[in-house]
């Protein structure tokens, strides 16, 4: 005879204690079925690679937007693939492997596979973007570093796709160009993301939008924003040749593909400008007060930078030196001060070398990590800090791949109504 179980069983007339057998084991809530959401990845190189490879080993989503990606094309400036069935594993890997090539010592390129008509060029450009759009729920992802991205971007956003980037470029545009790409995804509804360019991986543009958005006015913000500086600088302090170290640097995957970028600091003042405007500080590229780490002469375009990199060897050695006598570290940095009321001083952007004591923050950063450095009225002693990796494949792809969850989750919540933060300067 089995015990009487308090299991209350509710009939229409009566709840009584009853026999009854053991309750149904609970079955686990199931996740609803997975939707396929479409991407369209331009460029194959550190970050695109990485973005193809995480892509097709993502573990099982648990938690919305449950939704099953499936790249739909990938373009390099060599060729490119496009199937609105997926492209297959192995051509993706054929890409990302042909580009290895180009770059390998003899400087053979290799051949091309599934060779796509470039989204990136008229007159295919509005055909393609109108094909990805008929896919609905599709993201466009720039992991290239293109110039002129800002038009495609605009166009790609009017049309409905989503953009997300890790391409600095479009975002420094003059002003105006850059509020037209977010006018275009307000009218559509589409998101535009760009965590990824600042800090690679590191939660910088998120952070700064929460404090604005919620009404803390940001007085501050020195940053150490290149992790290819600060791996180089680092490797200086170490005794390392500057020749040597900016090699190490490339072929680790930090440096932009063309490391002037980042010597001539173009590469952090784009970051700073980026920063700022998510302030509201109505600034072009060109107001930056910008000091490169290597004198310009050295960084002519046409000349061969390794040979003029070796040329400087001797100087910075003996700068290091110095500075290490002197208990002092080579630091680069970038300086926003908001101008905020009280503060008695103007908007200002400043990007250069700096000497720093030893017990400053970014003097301790290691690898090629990077800082932030936030001082505001909610954070005005010690400042609000994000540090980590600050570039580098894996870590940059997963912000890019953030924010193509993010996307998705704001375009299933909504409908069509995206959500993308945005600076209004
Ligand atoms: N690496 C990092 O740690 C990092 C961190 C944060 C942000 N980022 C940004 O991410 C972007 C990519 O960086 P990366 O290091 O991956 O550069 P990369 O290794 O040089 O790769 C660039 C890729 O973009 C492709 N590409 C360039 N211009 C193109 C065009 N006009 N049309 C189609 N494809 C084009 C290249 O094609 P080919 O293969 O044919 O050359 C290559 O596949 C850059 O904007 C960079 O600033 C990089």
């Amino acid at each position: 005879m089995p015990t009487p179980s308090a299991h209350c069983e509710l009939r229409p007339s009566r709840c009584e204690l009853r026999s009854s057998p053991p309750p149904r084991e609970v079955t686990p809530r199931v996740a609803p079925a997975a939707r396929t959401a479409s991407l369209f990845v331009l460029g194959a190189g550190v970050v695109g690679k990485e973005v193809l490879e995480q892509v097709s080993s993502l573990p099982p989503q648990t938690r919305p937007p449950f939704v099953d990606l499936r790249v739909v094309g990938v373009v390099t400036r060599r060729g490119g693939a496009f199937d609105v069935r997926g492209v297959r594993r192995a051509v993706m890997a054929e890409l990302a492997l042909a580009r290895a090539r180009h770059d390998g010592a003899d400087g053979a390129c290799g051949r091309l596979v599934s060779p796509a008509p470039n989204p990136l060029e008229l007159p295919a450009r509005a055909t393609q973007l109108d094909a990805l759009a008929r896919l609905g729920d599709t993201v466009l992802v720039d992991c290239t570093s293109a110039d002129g991205m800002e038009t495609v971007y605009e166009e790609a956003l009017a049309r409905g796709l989503h953009v997300v980037t890790a391409n600095k470029k479009p975002l420094v545009a003059p002003r105006e160009q850059v509020a037209r790409i977010f006018a275009a995804a307000e009218r559509s509804g589409a998101s535009f993301r760009y965590e990824a360019t600042v800090g690679a991986g590191l939660p910088i543009i998120g952070t700064l939008q929460g404090l604005v958005r919620t009404g803390d006015r940001v007085r501050s913000i020195e940053c150490a924003l290149s992790g290819t500086l600060g791996f180089i600088t680092n490797e200086l302090a170490r005794g390392a040749r500057l020749s040597e170290a900016t090699l190490t640097a490339r072929t680790a995957g930090y440096t932009e593909p063309d490391p002037r970028e980042d010597l001539a600091g173009t590469d952090v003042a784009r970051k700073a400008v980026i920063v700022a405007r998510e302030l509201g500080i109505p600034i072009e590229l060109a107001d930056v007060s910008l000091s490169p780490l290597v004198p310009a002469g050295a960084l002519a375009a046409g000349d061969d930078l390794d040979d003029s990199l070796r040329r400087l060897d001797a100087d910075f050695a003996r700068r290091s030196e110095a500075l290490r006598a002197r208990g002092e570290k080579l630091v680069y940095l970038a300086e926003i001060h908001t101008g905020a009321p009280g503060s008695g001083r103007r908007a200002e952007v400043r990007v250069g070398p700096r000497a720093v004591p030893l017990d400053h923050p970014a003097a301790s950063l290691d690898g090629s990590s990077a800082l932030v450095a936030i001082t505001s009225d909610r954070y005005p002693g010690a400042p609000l800090v994000v540090r980590g990796a600050g570039a580098g494949g894996p870590v940059t792809a997963t912000a890019v791949l953030s924010d193509v969850f993010l996307s998705l989750q704001s375009s299933r919540r909504h409908g069509t109504v995206g959500a993308h933060g945005g600076p209004l300067a």
